[in-house]
């Protein structure tokens, strides 16, 4: 007999709806696994919303005050899909009232903030994860295999971009629903928190520590209206980043994002090279690890494109048969699965609040070095 968890979830916008499906879909996919999602409520302003929305997915219940969802006694598990700027408080509540916490990225909206979560949550002593699913997309996981196999040797340049299109328009408003990302104080920062952070956090995950950055940051329109007040305001957020760093293992990191690339959409890209080996990976080709050894033999040497499909790579043995391939919303499955299995292994699931703290204070060095024009150090000693 399988335990349940009751889910409790705020917010059922974008990662609203593709938590309720992994939280449906785990069980079945992973049948091995001692806990069970139940969808026990959702959590939204909007009564009549909120109830369509628990309706299509089969939340058993509403509720428009988070924090009356917080204090049900029949929730276990808080998961917080809101804007950057609800975070925090959701999270110290869940905390105190003994919840455990699934928080969607970034953390907090600077380390300051960030750091308050960590020691909430370890002070209550409740599980937490923070929601930076690209590590369980199956060829991610993989590239994490092979470098702990050793397989690229000692690591010389690690680069990412995040690049997409979509706020080119002057005349595209900033704040309210779906336009929060261009409000800094519903998002605490533009293209460094909101699409970075998740090249951060898996630069972090797969070649260590970011000790120091250097930056450039711009907010190419300067002015747009604001959805909630309806007057012009000035735009707070980085419309594009672009920063070089240091790893902790003596490695080189470039990264890049913008919302200013005509013609990408979600480009997410990263590749790492080594002495022996490198290797990238596309979002846009999201099922397939490209791979060059340099230990081949020369004649058949080259970029090899690898589908991850088979039984024997991450993940796949849970899903179809080989050759076929899965997709975005996996990741977040993986992510619930292997939460739910840390609770009953009793140990913490990464990324933590405490590994997420990480990524936050590389997203405040990076802002701080666009503003400073120096080399900054990462770290407010918490990491
Ligand atoms: N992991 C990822 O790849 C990923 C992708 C997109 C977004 N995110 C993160 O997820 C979070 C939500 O982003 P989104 O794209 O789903 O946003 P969204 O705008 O689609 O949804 C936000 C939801 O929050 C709700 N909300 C706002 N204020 C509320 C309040 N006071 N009480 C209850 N509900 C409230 C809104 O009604 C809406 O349902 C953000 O932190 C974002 O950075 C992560």
């Amino acid at each position: 007999m399988t335990k349940p968890l009751n889910i409790g979830m705020i917010g059922y916008g974008f990662m609203g709806k593709a938590h309720s499906n992994a939280y449906r879909k785990v069980s079945h996919f992973f049948p091995e696994l001692e806990y069970r999602p139940v969808l026990k409520a959702v959590c939204a302003r909007n009564e009549e919303k909120a109830r369509a929305f628990a309706d299509t997915w089969g939340y058993e219940s509403v509720e428009t005050d988070w924090r009356k969802l917080v204090e049900r006694d029949d929730i276990d598990a808080i998961d917080i899909c809101t804007p950057n700027n609800m975070h925090h408080d959701i999270a110290i509540a869940a905390a105190k009232a003994g919840k455990m916490i699934l928080c969607e990225k970034p953390l907090a909206m600077n380390a300051a903030e960030g750091k308050e979560m960590v020691d909430a949550v370890e002070k209550a002593g409740v599980a937490n994860t923070v929601w930076y699913n690209y590590r369980r997309i199956p060829a991610v996981t993989l590239a994490k295999q092979l470098i702990e196999e050793g397989r690229l040797g000692r690591i010389f340049h690690f680069r990412a971009q995040f690049l997409q299109d979509w706020t080119i328009s002057a005349d595209l408003p900033q704040g309210g629903a779906a336009l929060w990302r261009l409000d800094v104080n519903a998002a605490g920062s533009g293209v460094t928190g909101d699409l970075l952070a998740h090249c951060i956090d898996t630069a972090i995950w797969l070649n260590g520590k970011i000790t120091s950055v250097a930056s450039l940051t711009e907010t190419f329109i300067k002015e747009r209206k604001h959805t909630l007040t309806g007057k012009v305001e000035k735009v707070g957020i980085d419309d594009a980043c672009t920063f070089m760093c240091r790893f902790e293992n003596g490695s080189l990191g470039n990264f890049e994002s913008t919302r200013y690339a005509r013609g990408h959409k979600a480009k997410y890209f990263f590749e790492i090279n080594g002495e022996h080996a490198s290797i990238a990976w596309d979002l846009h080709d999201l099922h397939r690890l490209q791979y060059f050894d340099h230990r081949d033999d020369s004649i058949v040497r080259g970029w090899r494109s690898i589908h991850v499909s088979d039984g024997d790579q991450p993940y796949m043995k849970h899903w179809w048969v080989p050759g076929l391939a899965i997709g975005y919303e996996h990741s977040f499955v993986h992510q619930v699965a292997d939460f739910l299995a840390g609770l009953s292994s009793g140990k913490p699931t990464g990324p933590t609040f405490r590994d997420a703290l990480e990524t936050q204070c590389v997203c405040d060095a990076v802002l701080k070095a666009a503003q400073s024009g120096q080399w900054e150090k990462v770290g407010c000693g918490c990491c």
